[in-house]
């Protein structure tokens, strides 16, 4: 199996962590890299213009840790300068080791101003952003796209972002205005690798060491991220490594001790309810305790519900 490089960067496996607001914080990172058996990690989105102003709550989303795995910021906006020093913050003050530019979010609060998947309607403006951090700095630049906003011009979009230097696109198979609904139309991944000389990383509904293995005939790299929520051990799973971890208690207990140790008490719950739904997915009773745990006033009978649920 080839090995995947990005820029200078080669990674051990071909598989990538999704960038999920509020999901792939510092805490789910940490525990996936414990896990192991992963290539690269994306954080959750983070505002450029935020970095740029130095803005305390945007500056603690760029905190990381002593990590075997390397890592990218995703960064999001619409103003090619506040790219460029955003970027040249993350090289300079932080261990980060590669920028992900995010041109696929739907949420309107980010199309409105410009950004996310708005991008994809001007191809040119989303070429000056990536143009302004090749030359801000020298740390490998990816960028994340839909096939397009309402209808698909990806192979459009993917000359222009070639033409800039980025050294590896992901694609969601999706729409902007599919959000996540349907399938993700994975019909569009063919033959593209010959078209295009850039990395490929694919994205959407890869659910199982399965689905990974038919997608990597298609493009370079994988990228996975509700199913690796559910079930962190898909990557060590694909990988065939042992996990460093023993079962979803021990995730659980980690996630919780690592919210501990990065939030202060009064984030907590909410931090570990957002984990809820997709840890509970799939045991028995987890409709019933997944409403308990959302009803819960403490940290502390979350805990307990956990217990119930996974042994
Ligand atoms: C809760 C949630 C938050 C997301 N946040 C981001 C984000 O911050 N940046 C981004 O590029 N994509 C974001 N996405 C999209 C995912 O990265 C991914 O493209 C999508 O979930 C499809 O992949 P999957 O089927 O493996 O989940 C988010 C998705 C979900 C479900």
């Amino acid at each position: 199996m080839n090995l995947l490089k990005i820029g200078d960067l080669k990674l051990k496996h071909r598989t990538v962590l999704a960038p999920m607001a509020s999901l792939t914080d510092i805490v789910f990172r940490r525990t996936v890299d414990e896990i192991g058996g992963i290539g690269l990690m994306v954080t959750e989105l983070i505002s450029a213009e935020g970095l740029r102003r130095k803005q305390r709550r945007t500056l603690e989303m760029t905190r990381t840790f002593d990590f075997k795995t390397p890592q990218f910021i995703q960064l999001f906006g619409s103003e090619p300068e506040a790219f460029a020093e955003a970027s040249e913050f993350i090289e300079n003050e932080t261990s980060f080791s590669g920028i992900d530019i995010n041109m696929g979010c739907p949420a309107r609060k980010v199309v409105k101003k410009g950004a996310g998947s708005a991008l994809l309607l001007d191809p040119p403006e989303a070429g000056k952003i990536c143009r302004a951090v090749r030359k801000a700095v020298s740390l490998p630049l990816t960028v994340k796209i839909r096939l397009g906003y309402e209808s698909e011009n990806l192979h459009e979009v993917l000359n222009v972002l070639i033409s800039e230097g980025v050294d590896a696109v992901t694609i969601h198979f999706r729409l902007k205005s599919d959000y996540y609904s349907g399938d993700a139309r994975w019909e569009f991944a063919e033959g593209l690798k010959d078209k295009f000389d850039t990395v490929l990383i694919g994205n959407g509904d890869i659910k199982s060491p399965d689905d990974a293995r038919e997608k990597f005939e298609l493009v370079d790299g994988i990228m996975i991220g509700r199913a690796a929520i559910k079930n962190p051990f898909i990557f060590s799973e694909i990988a065939g490594d042992p996990p460093g971890m023993d079962g979803k208690m021990e995730v659980a207990g980690r996630i919780m001790e690592l919210i501990e140790e990065y939030y202060p008490p009064v984030l907590r719950l909410q931090r570990i309810k957002a984990f809820t739904k997709y840890l509970t997915a799939g045991r028995p009773h987890s409709k019933k305790i997944k409403h308990e745990i959302y009803r819960s006033h403490s940290f502390e009978e979350v805990r307990s519900l956990f217990e119930i649920i996974f042994n």
